[in-house]
């Protein structure tokens, strides 16, 4: 199974070297989630064989990030282990006095994903119509989009997945009074879901409320075969071949 999408970092666990190895057979994608994530994503892809890396700026540092972050990430990008720029998107929860600075960081970096054709992982929280818009806009051709922590409603996931988007299903869909993506992971095709666990957050039952961790996606996609009445193992070797392909991780890799 895969991990499309964590924060394993050392900040938040002590045990880093145990959670990683309790994914041993497993592969996991970290992603940054500030541009001070950057460097140390770098040391654990080459550390470890099974632990690859996106990398990105969030929405939330529209305002603050530097010039050189980007040229960092426009560096690393061409790294084997690399898979993705993400998380990058927009984010209006908190604020909707930055929406043009978040616009603009946002196309930069989709324009970098197209220049070296590489998966972009979108972080999109209350802002569905403009996060469409731009990938309407400034999509390529061979571009491929990962919306990460899927939140919105069906219709935008069936407009999303007809045109070959996937969506992110974490420890959300576990949670008892969770209705809407139970909904929508029951219509889509399974083609299209990729399992995530934004670990450290969005711990899935049975563990809500204690820390998350990437071996953690196995309740996640126990909620998936139970909802789509599918077999436990078809659902992880679909997703897994959904994210191997999504990431452009060659077979031989796998463990
Ligand atoms: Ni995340």
């Amino acid at each position: 199974m895969i991990d499309t999408h964590c924060h394993i970092l050392k900040e938040d666990y002590d045990n880093q070297e145990e959670v990683i190895k309790r994914m041993k057979d497993n592969i996991i994608i970290v992603s940054s989630a500030s541009p001070k994530d950057i460097d140390e994503i770098i040391e654990l892809i080459e550390k470890y064989d099974n632990v690859y890396g996106t990398i990105g700026i969030h929405p939330e540092f529209a305002k603050t990030y530097k010039e050189e972050d980007l040229k960092k990430i426009e560096k690393y990008l061409i790294h084997p282990k690399i898979v993705g720029i993400g998380e990058i998107g927009l984010d209006y929860h908190y604020t909707s006095e930055e929406k043009a600075e978040q616009k603009n960081l946002f196309k930069k970096q989709i324009l970098l994903a197209n220049k070296y054709n590489k998966t972009i992982v979108i972080h999109s929280r209350d802002a569905k119509e403009d996060t469409y818009n731009m990938i309407e806009k400034y999509k390529d051709a061979n571009t491929k989009y990962n919306m990460h922590c899927y939140s919105y409603d069906l219709e935008m996931a069936q407009t999303l997945t007809k045109q070959n988007i996937t969506l992110g299903i974490g420890g959300i869909l576990t949670f008892k009074n969770e209705k809407k993506l139970k909904e929508i992971v029951k219509e889509i095709e399974l083609e299209y879901l990729l399992l995530e666990t934004d670990s450290p957050y969005l711990t899935p039952e049975p563990h809500r409320g204690k820390k998350n961790e990437p071996i953690n996606i196995k309740y996640v996609a126990q909620k998936i075969a139970e909802i789509k009445n599918i077999d436990y193992n078809t659902v992880i070797e679909k997703t897994t071949q959904n994210a191997l392909r999504q990431f452009n991780i060659n077979e031989k890799n796998r463990h």
